[in-house]
């Protein structure tokens, strides 16, 4: 039967061990790393993993590194008997699940510090956010031992962080961007977004739409990114309970703002963030010829 045979692992060696059995097999081993309170977005990272490998572990850890906020650490949800339940069903092969005591013994003292990629837009509003991320996908690789990641486009400059880590520190690791999955009203999903309250989910919808209206507009020819971004932020000003607090056009290698589009679009990519009460949403859409 399909998931009957989960494996629950919390200490790294027993991991590496599985791991490394695996790989002596001949098999493909793929992660997908969480912190759990597992979506649909998240079904179709470990489809992505399926896909691509083996077997799959997914890690489900809160990783305190990576909160510049004690509140919104605190507040995170946490639903691990849910999460494993769904694990078993998708048939996953092992859940790492390590608590942060083991993660982070009181003797722990070494981070992995991204480069330019993690100065830029959502790195100054977060001192230490991707440093956290940086510093916990590397152990999460150095115990499960992957030929391949993946991890969901929505957070893009994290996927841009952790795939020049993976190449810079010679990891050996393929990492994949998974597109991001939306609720039918075009919300991108999200474990914060249960956070929301009713009336903020209903509002969160202007994040799609301000991303669609730009969307449309380079279609119609717009080129000048200095005035799409404008229409993404008139999308978000005429929703009372939104804040924005970044809309940027960028090249999608280096992040790098952008000031003009072409017509074949490429690798333009808009990067938005928006505050409904202590929630913070992040979305993006690249610019399709
Ligand atoms: O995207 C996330 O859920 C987290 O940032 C990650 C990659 C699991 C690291 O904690």
């Amino acid at each position: 039967m399909v998931g009957s045979d989960l494996v629950v692992f919390d200490q790294p060696a027993a991991l590496a061990r599985w791991s490394d059995l695996q790989r002596q097999s001949g098999k493909r081993v793929a992660i997908v790393p969480t912190m759990g309170a597992l979506h649909d977005g998240h079904l179709s990272l470990v489809a992505e993993a399926r896909r691509r490998a083996d077997v799959v572990i997914v890690s489900i850890f809160v990783n305190p590194l990576q909160f510049d906020r004690r509140d919104d650490f605190d507040d995170y949800p946490r639903s691990i008997d849910d999460d494993l339940a769904i694990c078993r069903k998708l048939g996953v092969d092992v859940v790492y699940a390590p608590v942060a005591s083991t993660m982070y013994p009181d003797d722990f003292e070494t981070h992995v510090e991204p480069g330019p990629l993690g100065d830029v837009l959502e790195g100054p509003p977060r001192p230490g956010h991707f440093r956290g991320v940086t510093t916990v996908v590397a152990k999460l690789f150095g115990a499960a031992r992957p030929h391949v990641a993946i991890f969901g486009e929505k957070d893009y400059q994290q996927l841009r962080i952790i795939r020049r880590m993976a190449i810079d520190l010679d990891m050996q690791i393929e990492v994949v961007g998974a597109a991001t999955v939306r609720e039918p009203d075009g919300l991108a999903m999200s474990s914060r977004n249960r956070r929301l309250s009713s009336a903020d989910r209903i509002a969160a919808v202007c994040v799609p739409r301000a991303l669609a209206a730009m969307a449309a507009a380079y279609a119609d020819g717009d080129l000048d990114c200095g005035h799409l971004q404008e229409i993404g932020r008139a999308v978000i000003a005429a929703e009372p309970r939104a804040r924005l607090e970044q809309l940027t056009i960028v090249d999608a290698d280096s992040l790098a703002p952008l000031s003009a589009l072409d017509h074949t679009g490429g690798i333009g990519l808009a990067l938005i963030a928006v505050w409904f009460g202590e929630i913070r949403l992040i979305d993006n859409r690249r610019f399709v010829g």
